[in-house]
């Protein structure tokens, strides 16, 4: 029977889709059903990460950065630019072709390793000896067989009680990514990864940005040093953070007004032309009808699975945004892999301890492994070594010296426990620091290594040699 499959994957973002291509690599027939629809209705596969998510967040932060030295950076360099303008509707329009090639390819990927994609929802309706029937809604209604079944269906955005999205005034990462005229007063409502990386973009085209967060301390997920030097630069950058809000009316007219009280517990009115709430994510099993089967989800709604993906069924397997662990793209598609491979009898495995982490702001912050915070809570005794990227020629060359490089190794065998770096190109730099803390490395180990010169990269050779408190440029 033609729509007879070994695995079917429901959901097509970079959880789902990577699973796909991974179980056609081994031999399997596949299936894989994506619901997102583009502009006029067609398939959009690629998910959160690829249509609202990953990559336009990237090329908006890709985008207002280059208007914002436009603006005020090239003068340094000598380079004198008058009048400079901004086109947001091209720059829109740019985002959503970078959105459209990404979808493309995955489409061509799916091709290519002949894996039958399916336009629509994917819903569970029964389990029987030969395995699982799903159906597939979509322009028409189909019926599949699987017998193993992978759910990537990823995550929503949360809604605040009582404030739902309209994406026209309270906006999710959809609608902040699509606002077609800068906010002269932009209110965002969670200072996480969301709240900054568009804080960043919207005030960098020239919204005056205001972020209110309800906890007392910034990034609390981040090393503190890292943190605090990342609050300091924000701010200093005309972010307007607050912390240690609780919100509490919000109502719409032309504008939004937001009433919140602040640490002091005074209270306060803030009026905003549009408000991002980006306080988290909640999973998203809507339509796919787990009670069909019995598939388990836990009391906050993710589907629960044990460390190698493996739900309460036999080869129902759940991975991504709708699982367990950080909402990350890497670790969806580390989870897409491991799950194909065990599938095909395989070892695979995901290491949740060397996943890194990175905020695209500017500077971008990035991290492997335990924050000190989290060592001393674990009686982990430690050494640090920390290297200024203002000591770093290439930094220098570039003009971009904020930030530094901060190895954490056991204090007894010298083992990288954590490394965390805030400052240029840190999203790329950090993954020399992954490579090592999977190689079980020493900070002598990358000490030792050769880094060529002048490179950014030097200032993790640096700050591994700071753990021995040998630092040769500092
Ligand atoms: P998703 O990407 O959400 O994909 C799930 C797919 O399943 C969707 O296409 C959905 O339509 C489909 N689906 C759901 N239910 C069904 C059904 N029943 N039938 C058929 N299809 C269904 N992570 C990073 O690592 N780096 C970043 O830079 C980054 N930036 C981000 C920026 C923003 C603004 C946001 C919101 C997120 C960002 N993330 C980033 C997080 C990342 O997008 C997610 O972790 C990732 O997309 C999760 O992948 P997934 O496959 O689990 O789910
Ligand atoms: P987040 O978890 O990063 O941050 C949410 C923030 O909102 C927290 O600081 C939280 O304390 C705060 N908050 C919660 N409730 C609040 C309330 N009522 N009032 C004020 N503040 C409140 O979540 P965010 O930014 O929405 O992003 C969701 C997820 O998407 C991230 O956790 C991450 O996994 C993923 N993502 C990853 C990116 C990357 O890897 N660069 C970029 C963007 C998103």
């Amino acid at each position: 029977m033609a729509n007879n499959f070994d695995v079917i994957v429901i959901g097509g973002g970079p959880g789902g889709y990577i699973a796909a291509i991974r179980a056609a690599q081994l031999g399997f027939s596949v299936a894989c059903i994506d619901e997102w629809k583009n502009g006029e209705g067609g398939p959009a596969p690629g998910g959160t990460c690829t249509n609202v998510g990953c990559i336009p967040s990237k090329a908006m932060l890709q985008s207002s950065e280059h208007f914002e030295h436009a603006s005020h950076g090239f003068a340094e360099h000598g380079i004198e630019v008058k009048g400079v303008k901004l086109n947001l509707a091209q720059m829109l329009g740019r985002k959503d072709s970078v959105v459209q090639q990404n979808n493309d390819g995955i489409l061509y990927l799916f091709k290519k390793n002949k894996v039958a994609f399916f336009h629509g929802r994917g819903s569970f309706v029964k389990a029987d000896e030969g395995g699982y029937e799903i159906k597939a809604l979509g322009v028409s209604t189909q019926t599949l067989t699987g017998r193993h079944v992978i759910v990537a269906t990823g995550s929503n955005p949360r809604a605040l009680p009582n404030v739902a999205f309209d994406e026209k005034l309270i906006l999710s990462n959809t609608g902040a990514l699509a606002i077609d005229a800068v906010p002269k007063k932009l209110g965002v409502i969670g200072a996480g990864v969301i709240g900054l990386e568009m804080g960043s973009v919207w005030r960098r085209l020239g919204a005056e940005v205001m972020i209110l967060e309800a906890l007392p301390a910034f990034l609390g997920a981040a090393d503190e040093t890292i943190a605090k030097e990342a609050h300091k630069l924000f701010v200093k950058q005309g972010l307007d953070i607050q912390m240690g809000v609780k919100i509490g009316d919000i109502k719409t007219g032309k504008e939004v007004s937001v009433e919140y009280t602040d640490a002091k517990g005074e209270s306060h009115k803030a009026s905003f032309d549009k408000l991002i709430v980006s306080i988290g994510r909640v999973p998203n099993t809507i339509g796919l009808h787990p009670e069909a089967v019995g598939l388990q989800l836990d009391e906050r709604g993710f589907i629960v699975v044990d460390e190698h993906c493996r739900t309460n069924l036999p080869n129902v397997w759940a991975v991504g945004d709708v699982v367990r662990g950080p909402m990350l793209a890497h670790k969806a598609e580390e989870e897409g892999v491991a799950v194909a491979e065990r599938i095909a009898g395989q070892q695979g495995h995901v290491n949740f301890a060397t996943i890194p982490w990175v905020i695209y702001t500017s500077p971008e912050i990035a991290w492997v492994g335990r924050t000190e915070q989290q060592l001393k809570a674990d009686g982990v005794t430690y050494k640090v070594g920390s290297f200024p990227f203002l000591a770093n020629g290439r930094a220098r060359a570039l003009g971009d010296t904020s930030g530094m490089v901060k190895v954490i190794a056991d204090a007894k065998t010298d083992e990288i426990l954590g490394v965390h770096i805030i400052g240029p190109m840190a999203s790329e730099l950090i993954s020399e620091a992954v490579v090592a803390m999977e190689f079980r490395a020493s900070a002598e180990d990358i000490a030792r290594i050769c880094h060529a010169h002048p490179t950014l990269s030097e200032a993790t050779k640096e700050a591994a040699l700071a753990v021995d408190k040998r630092a040769l440029n500092f």
